[in-house]
């Protein structure tokens, strides 16, 4: 395969610094409260199964942005053979302490060397929000390479129009990353134009503690 070059997010380090310190918070928060835990949320729950029906043994699931690797956990639980990467060392020790039986490596989602057609199935689950605009569309499309015809690509992301510079999170940490929101067609071109077909698409309006956030499942055409 022709290597797939991605631009370097000029902020990838701090970045990666931030979640660094909230990755222990953040296990904590899913761990205890449930806010991000699929099996806590139904029809999360239900968009992860019905991507997990669609991918079967199709081929690999590579869960990108894995974090402390819930979900990845999750579709191995239901037989899938998946692996989890996510652009923090903690996050990826904190998945590796929690999900011993699960593959995890660390890797931002802009150097990772995917063959062509190699994949079932890719998710990018409320993980690349942090991707500058540019730099997000040049990600789907190296997922769109890596799916095997009728591989599966799904998302879950922020809504909204704005670019929101965080400077703390879970639990008061000091961070430093922009919250990249996408509004629902915006974020459905991208995925069009990377050579993937929308199948489905999932709005949630904005809850006690979230604001607005969609689902979007995709495949790459046979
Ligand atoms: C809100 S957490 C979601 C984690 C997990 N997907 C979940 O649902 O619990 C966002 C994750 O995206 C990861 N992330 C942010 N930018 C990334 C990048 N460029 N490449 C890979 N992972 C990234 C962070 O380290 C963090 O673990």
């Amino acid at each position: 395969m022709r290597a797939h070059r991605i631009d370097r997010p000029a902020d990838l380090d701090v970045v990666r610094e931030s979640y660094d310190r909230v990755a222990d918070n953040y296990a904590h928060m899913v761990a205890t409260t449930g806010v991000g835990d699929i099996r806590r949320h139904p029809w999360l729950k239900a968009s992860i199964d019905v991507f997990a029906d669609t991918v079967g043994d199709l081929g690999p699931v590579l869960d990108v942005g894995c974090g402390p690797g819930m979900v990845t956990a999750y579709l191995a639980e239901r037989g899938l053979d998946v692996s989890g990467v996510d652009l923090s060392p903690r996050m990826i020790e904190n998945a590796r302490r929690l999900h011993p039986q699960c593959r995890f490596s660390v890797s931002s989602a802009t150097d990772l060397h995917l063959e062509e057609a190699s994949l079932g199935g890719v998710l990018g689950w409320w993980s690349l929000f942090t991707l500058p605009r540019d730099v997000l569309p040049q990600v789907l499309a190296l997922f769109a390479r890596a799916l095997k015809p009728g591989g599966h690509f799904i998302t879950g992301t922020h809504v909204g129009d704005e670019d929101v510079a965080r400077t703390e999170a879970y639990g008061g940490v000091p961070v430093r990353w922009t919250t990249h929101k996408w509004r629902p067609e915006q974020l459905v071109d991208l995925i069009e134009q990377a050579g993937l077909h929308p199948v489905a698409e999932l709005r949630f309006p904005a809850a006690e503690h979230t604001g607005p956030s969609v689902v979007v499942m995709a495949e790459r055409p046979a």
